[in-house]
């Protein structure tokens, strides 16, 4: 099976932590969406897109890069994030569903968040993705092959 997983981690690199934890378990590529073309993703038979949560949601450079790609049918794809708090799978899901590809799974964990006020404080979960994190989302990818 040839998995691709494409991750945008802009802010302590927690999602390229997990994205490159599946990477191992799936012998899977981490590309950002820049280093990836439409046509390349069709080679694919899985494609992983994650990245941390911003505003309550995805980074808009994964965001765009999704919404860029033309409708048709597509693959399985599976969505991660990491973040402050819990988040919604929805939203993405959708997107990625209304360009052809058939969500099998989503994965999220809690990592390091510093945003604003949190700063003061050294920010919340901290440590975090730590060994447990990284050892559930090598779980979590084993199950998708
Ligand atoms: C400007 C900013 C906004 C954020 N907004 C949210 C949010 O709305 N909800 C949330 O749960 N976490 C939020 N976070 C926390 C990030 O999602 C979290 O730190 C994530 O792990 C960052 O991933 P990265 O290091 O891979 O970029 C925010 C962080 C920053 C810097």
């Amino acid at each position: 099976m040839k998995v691709l997983i494409v991750c945008v981690s802009v802010s302590h690199g927690n999602t390229r932590k997990v994205a490159e934890a599946m990477g191992a378990a799936l012998g899977a590529r981490v590309v950002e969406p820049e280093e990836v073309t439409a046509a390349e993703i069709g080679e694919y038979d899985l494609v992983g897109f994650g990245s941390g949560i911003f505003s309550m949601a995805f980074h808009p450079r994964l965001r765009e890069f999704i919404k860029a790609l033309p409708e048709g049918p597509r693959g399985r794809a599976f969505v991660f994030a990491t973040s402050g708090f819990p988040v919604l799978m929805g939203p993405m899901t959708r997107l990625l569903g209304r360009r052809g590809f058939k969500v099998v799974d989503t994965f999220s964990v809690r990592a390091l968040d510093t945003f604003a006020p949190l700063k003061l404080v050294g920010g919340i979960n901290k440590g975090r993705p730590d060994a447990g994190d990284l050892n559930a989302a090598r779980a979590f990818a084993a199950t998708l092959s």
